[in-house]
């Protein structure tokens, strides 16, 4: 059984839940960011990771997860500024779905992420009121993923594992 744990990340959260992930998985494994993989060939299981950007799921993400999915075991994990639980969080998670249509998605996950000083910086600038709202939540972020979601992380790819 090999094993791929791919991911974006621009601050590190979602870097960070990857490498809680590919530490606990048995079997042949490897960790990369996204940008260094040509497709899902030789991979028996790929979690792919990406952070929340813009109320969706990165472009980039999207247009992989069209190209490299088709009948592949894969898993999904992504960080989010808002509290998990967030009223609109299934709207802005849920595009993965669409994009992976002919995977079979094992499971996903996903945990807040901490909002990082210079983007609470450039949201609190705009002038657009949603994004100076989310500004405002930033602090509130704060250390995320904190050690009980790395937690959470490394149980959902005990699980995921299992499954495949
Ligand atoms: C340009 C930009 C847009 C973002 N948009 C959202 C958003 O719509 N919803 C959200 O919950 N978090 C949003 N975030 C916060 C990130 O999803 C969060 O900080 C995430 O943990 C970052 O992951 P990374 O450190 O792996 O890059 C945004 C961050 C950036 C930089």
């Amino acid at each position: 059984m090999k094993t791929l744990v791919t991911y974006m990340s621009q601050t590190g959260n979602t870097k960070k839940i990857a490498e809680a992930i590919y530490g606990e998985l048995n079997g042949e494994k490897e960790i990369k960011p996204i940008s260094e993989v040509k497709n899902l060939e030789g991979y028996d299981l790929a979690f792919i990771g990406f952070p929340i950007l813009q109320f969706d799921v990165p472009p980039v993400i999207k247009n992989f997860l069209s190209a490299n999915t088709k009948g592949k075991n894969i898993a999904i994990f992504m960080t989010h500024a808002v509290p998990e639980g967030f009223e609109a969080i299934h709207s802005w998670t849920g595009s993965y779905k669409q994009a992976a249509v002919d995977a079979n998605i094992v499971d996903a996950f996903d945990c807040q992420g901490e909002l990082a000083q210079p983007v609470i910086d450039m949201l609190l600038k705009g002038n657009d009121p949603k994004m100076k709202a989310f500004g405002e939540m930033g602090p509130s972020t704060k250390g995320q993923p904190d050690d009980s979601r790395v937690q959470a992380a490394k149980e959902f790819a005990r699980k995921v594992q299992a499954k495949v």
